[in-house]
C-alpha cells in the first residue's frame, strides 16, 4: 500500500525533526512550508512545496491526492495578534476546508500545552493532569491553538474526518531546563505520536499531550496511549546534567509550577507591537 501524508510547516524545528523519522517505504512525504524545505535525497520519497497555509488554491494542490495532513505550520509563539490570526488562525481553517474537499481522512493538529498553559501542577490528579482539559489559553498563541483545536472539532463533527490535536510540551532533540524536564518529547517519541495518529482505526477527535515517558511528568498519557502511542524516552537521563548550576523546580515560582511556563507572565502579544 502506497500512501501520501502532507506535512505544513516542514521546514520548521519539529518537521525537521519529523522529516527522517516519518519517511518510510510506500509513503511519499509531501513538505509544505512558506520557505521551501530542501528537496529530497537520494531513495527518499519526498515532494516539496513553497507555499502559506493561507493560501486556498495552493493548499487545494497540495492536499490532491493525500491520505492524511500534518499541519505543524504557523507561528509556534507569542506573536501580535495579526500575524496569529492569519497564519494560525485562518491557516489552519484553509487547511481543514482544503483537506475535506480533497477528501482526506485524516489530520493530525500541533496544538500546545499553551491551550492550557494557565493550569497549575498542584491540580493535577493522581496519574496527571487529562489530555482534555478545558482550554485556559496563556497567550494570543495559546488562544490560536484553542481555536485549531476547534476547527478540527468542527470538521470532525460536520464530515467524519479523524482529527488528533497533539498539546505538544517541547520536542527538541534534548531538554535544557528544569521545566523541560516534565514538557520534554525526544524526536523518536515525537514520530511515535504521529505514528500512532496516523494509525487510529475509528475515526474521531482527540486531544493528546505530547510528552515522553517522563519521570517528572505531571501531564497524563493516558489519552495517548488510547490510539497505541507508548513513549520510550525519560528526560530524566538529562537531569543531573540540567540540574547542575540550576536550583531544583521551585514551585513558588508561578512560571515554574504553571503548564504554560514563563508563556503565562511574558508580554502578551499587544505589547509587542511597540
Ligand atoms: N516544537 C515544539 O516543541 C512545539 C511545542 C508546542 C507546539 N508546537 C507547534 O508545532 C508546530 C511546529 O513547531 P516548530 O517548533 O517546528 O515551529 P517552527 O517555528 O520551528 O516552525 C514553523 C514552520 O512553519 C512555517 N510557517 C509559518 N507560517 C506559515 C504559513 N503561513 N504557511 C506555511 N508555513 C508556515 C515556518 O516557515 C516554519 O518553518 C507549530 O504549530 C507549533 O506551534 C511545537
Amino acid at each position: 500500500m502506497t500512501e501520501t501524508v502532507l506535512i505544513t510547516g516542514a521546514n520548521g524545528g519539529l518537521g525537521r525533526l519529523m522529516r527522517p523519522r516519518l519517511a518510510q517505504p510506500g509513503r511519499t512525504l509531501r513538505l509544505l512550508d512558506l520557505v521551501q524545505p530542501e528537496p529530497g535525497g537520494p531513495g527518499e520519497d519526498v515532494e516539496v512545496i513553497e507555499a502559506s497555509v493561507t493560501d486556498e488554491a495552493a493548499m487545494r494542490t497540495a492536499c490532491a491526492g493525500a491520505d492524511a495532513v500534518i499541519h505543524l505550520g504557523g507561528i509556534s509563539v507569542e506573536s501580535p495578534w495579526a500575524g496569529i490570526l492569519a497564519n494560525n488562525i485562518d491557516g489552519t481553517r484553509v487547511v481543514m476546508e482544503a483537506a475535506r474537499d480533497a477528501g482526506v481522512r485524516r489530520v493530525v493538529l500541533a496544538s500546545s500545552n499553551h491551550a492550557v498553559g494557565f493550569y497549575e501542577m498542584a491540580e493535577a490528579p493522581e496519574g496527571g493532569l487529562p489530555a482534555d482539559l478545558f482550554p485556559r489559553p496563556d497567550t494570543y498563541y495559546g488562544v490560536s491553538k484553542v481555536a485549531v483545536e476547534a476547527l478540527g472539532s468542527l470538521f470532525h463533527e460536520r464530515y467524519g474526518i479523524d482529527v488528533s490535536c497533539l498539546r505538544i510540551g517541547s520536542c527538541f532533540e534534548k531538554p535544557w531546563d528544569p521545566r523541560s524536564l516534565w514538557t520534554w518529547m525526544s524526536p523518536d517519541d515525537g514520530a511515535r505520536l504521529f505514528e500512532a495518529c496516523l494509525a487510529t482505526s475509528e475515526p474521531g477527535f482527540r486531544t493528546i499531550w505530547g510528552i515522553s515517558r517522563n519521570t517528572r511528568n505531571w501531564w497524563s498519557l493516558e489519552a495517548g496511549e488510547a490510539i497505541g502511542y507508548h513513549p520510550k524516552d525519560d528526560s530524566e537521563v538529562f537531569a543531573a546534567e540540567i540540574l547542575e548550576g540550576w536550583t531544583e523546580v521551585d514551585l513558588a515560582v508561578p512560571e515554574q509550577r504553571l503548564v504554560g511556563g514563563k508563556f503565562c507572565t511574558g508580554p502578551l502579544g499587544r505589547d509587542q507591537n511597540s
